[in-house]
């Protein structure tokens, strides 16, 4: 790699998710392998606004691959919207010597990054949250392991559903999206799978699929309910009256934020992450690496904060077809 860039900074903002620390091992040994100087920031802005700021080494990301969470801690800094806020944390930036900064979460660590970026310090955004809802990329680092978490905790709950001869609504994350719902809704067999982002109808798609499937001989239900639809209780309560079965709810929480990334979490996230040094040290910043099909790319900031990405239809058809 060329050497624009003498040192740079690295942090982690949002939601944590498995794989971030896969990406900032990633940023601190590309960037010391091109001659910089790395900067750990700890608490996401909250951490750059306080000078809450460390040189890392070589060994600072040793024996953090396979751990989930973020050795650079995370916080949510709303007061990062005030613009005094922000000309602080660009001050203390050049204070410690810092040429740009790498960025790791979800959109609203890009927004920091371009308000940084269009006063002057350079950001590049690295995509990384376990709800998948990074319009300018097909993959967020944390995803794939939060599915597979899922899969598991349903796979647990399934047995004991099955012993009861139960419905089991089970609400998993996601936030506003109905990305995780999906994949692990498809993955799991769930009869019905509620997201945002497809209008349900509960005589059709839940006391339609489950009296069709109870014709057939089948005797327990899993329902995976995205939380930004909300209404789990509710749901329940209707199964639990018109259904004629037996229902509980199953609500995963934090556990899907949890857990040692998956093979490709680790792979997409060291590549990210080194790509997004390629960027700051070619000079470039104002921008968001991202997943196309596999392919690594690059987006201006603002231009990914406008992409939207549409949700997957026929993936959520081909559910419905196969899980009754
Ligand atoms: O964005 C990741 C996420 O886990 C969402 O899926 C969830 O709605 C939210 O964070 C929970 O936020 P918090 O950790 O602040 O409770």
């Amino acid at each position: 790699m060329a050497n624009q860039m003498k040192t740079i900074g690295v942090l982690t903002s949002g939601g944590d998710a498995p794989g971030m620390n896969v990406a900032v091992r990633s940023v601190v040994r590309a960037g010391i392998a091109a001659g910089m100087r790395v900067l750990g920031v700890r608490r996401g802005y909250n951490g750059l606004v306080n000078g809450d700021i460390y040189e890392m080494t070589l060994r600072s990301v040793s024996d953090i691959i396979h751990r989930g969470g973020t050795i650079l801690y995370t916080a949510r800094c709303k007061k990062f919207k005030e613009e005094e806020t922000m000309q602080k944390a660009i001050a203390i930036c050049k204070e410690f010597g810092m040429d740009g900064l790498i960025t790791i979460g979800g959109d609203g660590t890009f927004r920091g990054a371009y308000d940084l970026s269009v006063r002057g310090f350079p950001c590049v955004g690295v995509p990384a949250t376990i709800d998948n809802d990074i319009s300018c990329s097909d993959y967020t680092i944390g995803y794939d392991t939060a599915v597979n978490t899922i899969i598991q905790m349903v796979d647990k709950i399934r047995d004991t559903s099955q012993s009861h001869e139960r419905c089991t609504v089970v609400e998993v994350m996601g936030r506003h999206a109905g990305w995780l719902a999906l994949d692990a809704g498809l993955a799991v067999g769930a009869t019905s799978i509620i997201v945002p982002e497809v209008q349900y109808n509960f005589e059709r798609d839940i006391l339609g699929r489950i009296h069709k499937s109870l014709q057939t001989g089948k005797k327990h239900f899993i329902i995976i309910l995205a939380e930004g639809v909300g209404g789990l209780d509710e749901l329940v309560e209707r199964i639990n009256n018109e259904a004629g079965i037996e229902a509980r709810s199953a609500v995963l929480v934090y556990v899907q934020r949890g857990g040692s990334p998956t093979g490709r979490d680790r792979i997409n996230a060291s590549i990210l992450g080194y790509k997004a040094v390629e960027l700051l040290n070619q000079g470039i910043g104002n921008r968001v690496v991202a997943m196309q099909k596999d392919i690594v790319v690059d987006y201006d900031i603002q231009e990914a904060l406008a992409m939207k990405k549409p949700f997957d239809v026929e993936r959520y058809n081909i559910a419905q077809e196969i899980n009754i």
